[in-house]
């Protein structure tokens, strides 16, 4: 089962199927697109806040999305999910609470996933299809190059990106950061080594009695700083990106900026307004 993150995992699931009920609003115009909702990181199908002390149990995006009949269902879903476990237990939900739905659940790595429904994307059968995609992770799973060649097909994409949870905790103080942490870093945002410490290390000179002492220091404000750099990076590929919706946890600290990325410009007005709302909410 999913363990509940915060008061983020509410809203993340609340904004998302906003807006794929304004995306099915505008969809039921146009019945001759075939619509695929993948989603890359399904979890289990319902998300538990605390196994000993408490019973909230929060319903997952993947049967939120599911259940929407109104304004009209998507033709087809597809669910990967790494962890055998979970996806057998979201297995088991859909079948019982959904047997009519036409659903695929693949137990395998989101990224392997991606490559392929971009290839299917732009194949002759997939140029019919108008694809929602959702990417919630609990870390830095995703690869920069999964979503590259995504870019270039009809894809509404909202993205979780763990900019104070993962990147900002692999960027250590002093800039030692261990090979693994750097390729891991490197994956995730698409860049080399020196483009990752040229943007969020500086270097400066102690004046010291016995001359001057050089060291790397880190930005300040790294998880405002890779937030920046992911969207920037984002609209390099795909024509609009929305603002953030930053997630944070109870005590203030930011997680996560959440964002949709889309070669629609409606899609980019329609999301920043629900981001807007959310945003002010917070
Ligand atoms: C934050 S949870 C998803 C929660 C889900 N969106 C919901 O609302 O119920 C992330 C899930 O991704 C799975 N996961 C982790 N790494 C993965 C990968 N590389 N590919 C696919 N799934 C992965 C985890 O097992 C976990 O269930």
């Amino acid at each position: 089962m999913n363990q509940f993150g915060g008061n983020w995992t509410k809203k993340k699931i609340e904004i998302l199927v906003e807006y794929a009920k304004a995306y099915l609003t505008i969809m039921k115009n146009y019945p001759y697109w075939q619509l695929l909702y993948f989603d890359g990181f399904a979890g289990s199908g319902l998300i538990i806040k605390d196994r000993h002390t408490d019973i909230d149990v929060t319903i997952g995006s993947a049967m939120r999305i599911i259940e929407i009949e109104e304004p009209r269902a998507f033709n087809n879903y597809y669910f990967v999910e790494k962890n055998k476990n979970n996806a057998l237990s979201l297995e088991k939900l859909i079948k019982e609470n959904f047997p009519d739905k036409k659903i695929i659940i693949k137990v395998e790595d989101c990224n392997v996933k991606l490559k392929e429904l971009s290839n299917f994307l732009q194949s002759t059968k997939g140029k019919k299809f108008r694809v929602l995609a959702y990417i919630d992770p609990c870390g830095m799973q995703l690869e920069w190059n999964s979503l590259e060649k995504l870019a270039k097909t009809n894809i509404d994409i909202w993205i979780l990106v763990p900019t104070g949870l993962g990147v900002n905790r692999l960027l250590k103080k002093n800039g030692e950061i261990s090979n693994a942490w750097l390729k891991r870093l490197s994956a995730f945002l698409g860049l080399s080594e020196k483009q990752i410490r040229d943007y969020f290390y500086k270097e400066e000179t102690d004046y010291t009695l016995f001359g001057e002492e050089k060291h790397v220091k880190k930005e300040v404000d790294a998880i405002s700083k890779s937030a920046t750099l992911y969207r920037d990076r984002l609209n390099k590929i795909f024509k609009y990106v929305t603002q953030p919706f930053v997630l944070k946890s109870t005590q203030g600290n930011v997680m996560y900026h959440m964002f949709m990325a889309s070669n629609n410009k409606t899609a980019q007005k329609i999301a920043n307004d629900i981001i807007a709302k959310y945003n002010n909410q917070a």
